[in-house]
């Protein structure tokens, strides 16, 4: 088999509503590699399920190609469907029956024999440590132990990639660390995963590869190590009102500043990119004393893929998420 799984080239989907269209996908290409953790980050709306939606054969795009395992998903998605699985953002348990009859009833839905799909569902069961609650009826379950058992029921089928639609999505710290174990082991036994999210922390500890998406576009992509490399040097966020129009004087003398290499301005923050953050911090605190310019706070950090993101749209995936209201 090729060792790109997924191959996406031109793709694009527009709805069309009361309001006019909505370009949900607007000429998205893309490479994921075999044996990769793939992560597809950006803020609510960006188009990832909808994406996901379309390689997983749900949707049909408007125009552009997609292949998985080197079927395409509008000629051959029975093909497709065979080497996939797919937890939607949802999760797919059948409430009122146990875990193990759930996964079982899976397995027979796509054509094992009963003593099969037992034997795939014990083994899925190890995999992923639900043998404490393997027996219990699903509806008692926690966030954390339906979200594991949503995991298993895409893997079944032992599909060459799943799809994960914000696994860790409503887990608190706990269930997430312990999540990202269980894909981390998936990789290790040869799964390719392609999940998205909105954390940024997510993408950049479990993610080898990661692509950022925003309103259709995926506007950076590559190694997150290397992504947040491209922003050169350290970054100084400092908290104030309307910056742009409370310190034009401030802003053009650090401007000037020999260790500065970009100024970002939003209604909340001024973002510094600077060459040596622990000696600009000093120089930044004394222009704001010189021009008498309050700040809120002040911090230093190296640079984020929040910073990335920034950079390529403009504005923080922080700030959307928190408006979103749903992270
Ligand atoms: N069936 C539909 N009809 C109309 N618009 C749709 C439909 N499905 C999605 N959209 C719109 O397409 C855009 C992309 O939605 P999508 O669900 O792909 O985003 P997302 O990145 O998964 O967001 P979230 O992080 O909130 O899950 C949004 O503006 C959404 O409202
Ligand atoms: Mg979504």
């Amino acid at each position: 088999m090729d060792s790109q799984v997924v191959v996406i080239e031109n793709l694009k989907k527009y709805f069309h509503t009361k309001r006019g269209p909505v370009k949900a996908v607007d000429g998205v290409n893309l490479r994921v590699g075999a044996g990769e953790i793939f992560g597809f980050l950006g803020p609510n709306g960006a188009g990832k399920t909808t994406t996901l939606r379309i390689l997983t054969t749900l949707l049909v795009p408007d125009s552009g190609d997609a292949r998985i395992a080197g079927f395409d998903v509008k000629k051959h998605p029975d093909q497709v469907r065979l080497h996939i699985g797919y937890v939607s953002q949802v999760g797919g348990a059948d409430r009122p029956a146990t875990g193990l009859e759930n996964l079982i009833l899976q397995g027979q839905l796509y054509g094992m024999t009963t003593p099969t799909a037992r034997a795939r569902a014990q083994e899925l069961i190890r995999l992923l440590d639900l043998s404490e609650f393997a027996d219990r009826i699903v509806y008692t379950y926690s966030g954390g132990q339906r979200r594991r058992l949503d995991v298993a029921l895409g893997l079944m089928n032992r599909p060459t990639i799943l799809f994960l639609d914000e696994p860790t999505t409503g887990l608190d710290p706990q269930n997430r660390a312990n999540l990202w174990t269980q894909i981390q082991k998936l990789r290790q036994e040869g799964t390719t995963i392609f999940l998205t999210t909105h954390y940024l922390d997510e993408a950049d500890t479990l993610c080898d590869h990661i692509a950022i998406m925003d309103d259709g576009h995926i506007v950076a992509e590559g190694i997150p190590a290397d992504l947040k490399k491209q922003v050169a040097g350290d970054c100084i966020t400092i908290g104030m009102e309307h910056p742009a129009e409370k310190a034009p004087k401030l802003i053009s003398l650090l401007q000037k500043a020999d260790f500065m290499r970009e100024v970002k301005l939003d209604d909340n923050h001024m973002r510094l990119y600077v060459t040596d953050g622990v000696q600009a911090i000093s120089e930044v605190l004394r222009l704001f004393g010189q021009e008498g310019v309050p700040m809120e706070n002040i911090t230093l950090s190296a640079p984020s893929l929040d910073d990335v993101f920034l950079r390529q749209t403009g504005h923080s995936l922080r700030d959307i998420n928190a408006q979103g209201g749903n992270v």
